[in-house]
């Protein structure tokens, strides 16, 4: 039997790794490098130490902004109004090269460590199944003689010294995190009280607001078919022009003027409520200046379709459809939607905000002389009379009814 087990290198996959071994699998570690800091080379020794016949270490950072936080930024996604799903996004990823490598090794199995509570066993899971359809999973959590075990952390660490496993040498922070080159996500622990405030020392990827640079700094970000090309340091002449770099900058000025941070309650879809703490510096400049050229750029009435399309396509993702043919649907429509959607847009971070200060276009549908109330251009203002008088036709009936009705 053998198990591709997606591996941290922390406390819980590491006594999961063990335990593996003693129901009798042959252990893969497989380790994902979605730009998490992480001392891969130690966790690679660590694994083997405690038993993997192998560990692949894959660098998925490339492919994780070109074809899973593109289309995120394409689509303006964004869940329950407010949270720009860095795990969300990375879960597809990370589960799309495990599957590739349980093929590969010829392994039947696949295990992880998330809980049976969650969203992430189920984009995991899901991915799984869409991409390796006869896989089997093998996740502890959701196994009694691994949990009836492992009641809480105490058990975690007698076990692990039993089995000369390395225990954490920094203490566990009192909550979860979930950390790549998109976001760090914080929950459960000292913040399922969802009225108790994050202590300052939380957040890891930006400044707070109140102590960012007292001074503005202003990007240009260039766009093509919806995905930027290109970033501009205005101030001091900084260029970047590939993906991953772009955006490894975004979060550095972003992270810098305290942009992106979040603390919000959302809807798990397990059915439960939960409270998060995100940080999304590069995602939430994007996704303002995504949505400043996409309106530049975009026709009304496509835009609108596009927009409801954009909530279908978090939902889908968040609950963990990205390999879905709904979400496939979603995806091909939202790149058609991004042809048109080119040019730059200014704008200045500043104190945790997103400034936009102009934009161009060589395919904006903006009409200078259309709009200026200065030119009279190809418009007749008669014409507005009708136009009103017509949609007021309604408005009068429905004051007529009314008026009658109060008699
Ligand atoms: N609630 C967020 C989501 O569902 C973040 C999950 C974080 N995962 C974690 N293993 N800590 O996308
Ligand atoms: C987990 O359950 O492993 C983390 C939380 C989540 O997936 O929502």
């Amino acid at each position: 039997k053998k198990v591709v087990l997606a591996y941290s290198g922390g406390l819980d996959t590491s006594c999961i790794l063990v335990w593996l071994i003693e129901q009798g699998f042959d252990v893969i570690a497989y380790m994902a490098d979605v730009g998490q800091e992480e001392d891969f080379a130690e966790a690679k020794e660590k694994a083997l130490k405690l038993g993997a016949k192998k560990v692949y270490i894959e660098d998925l950072k490339k492919q994780f902004v070109d074809e899973y936080i593109w289309p995120a930024i394409q689509a303006n996604a964004i869940y329950e109004d407010r949270y720009l799903m860095g795990t969300a996004v990375a879960r597809p990823c990370i589960a799309r090269r495990q599957v590739e490598v349980a093929k590969k090794e010829g392994a039947q199995y696949v295990s992880h460590g998330a809980t049976g509570k969650g969203n992430d066993q189920i984009r995991f899971e899901l991915t799984c199944y869409a991409l390796y359809p006869g896989v089997k999973i093998y996740a502890p959590w959701k196994i009694p003689a691994f949990f009836e075990r492992f009641k809480g952390r105490l058990d975690l660490f007698e076990y692990a010294k039993k089995h000369d496993i390395p225990l954490p040498v920094t203490p566990k922070s009192p909550w979860s995190m979930d950390a790549n080159l998109m976001h760090i996500s914080y929950e459960s622990g000292v913040l399922e009280d969802p009225k108790a405030h994050a202590p300052k020392s939380l957040y890891q990827m930006t400044t707070d607001p109140v102590e960012a640079p007292n001074t503005p700094e202003k990007l240009e970000i260039e766009w093509k078919n919806g995905v930027p090309i290109k970033v501009t340091n205005l101030d001091d002449g900084t260029v970047k022009a590939d993906s991953l770099e772009l955006f490894l900058y975004l979060n550095q000025v972003g992270g810098k003027h305290g942009v992106g941070r979040i603390d919000i309650v959302e809807n798990r879809y397990i059915g439960m409520k939960s409270r998060g703490i995100y940080e999304t510096p590069a995602g939430t400049i994007l996704y303002h200046a995504h949505q400043d050229i996409e309106l530049f750029t975009m026709d009304k009435e496509v835009r609108r379709m596009k927009r409801d399309l954009g909530i279908k396509f978090s939902e889908q993702v968040y609950n963990g459809m990205w390999y879905s043919p709904e979400c496939e649907f979603t995806r091909h429509c939202i790149a058609k939607s991004q042809e048109g959607v080119e040019g730059k847009v200014q704008l200045s971070v500043y104190k945790g905000n997103v400034y936009i200060l102009g934009r161009e276009s060589p395919r904006s549908l903006y009409n200078q002389e259309l709009v200026s109330f200065d030119v009279q251009g190809d418009y007749d203002p008669t014409d507005a009379n009708g136009f009103i008088k017509i949609n007021a036709l309604r408005l009068q009936e429905y004051a007529r009814l009314r008026s009658m009705e109060a008699k």
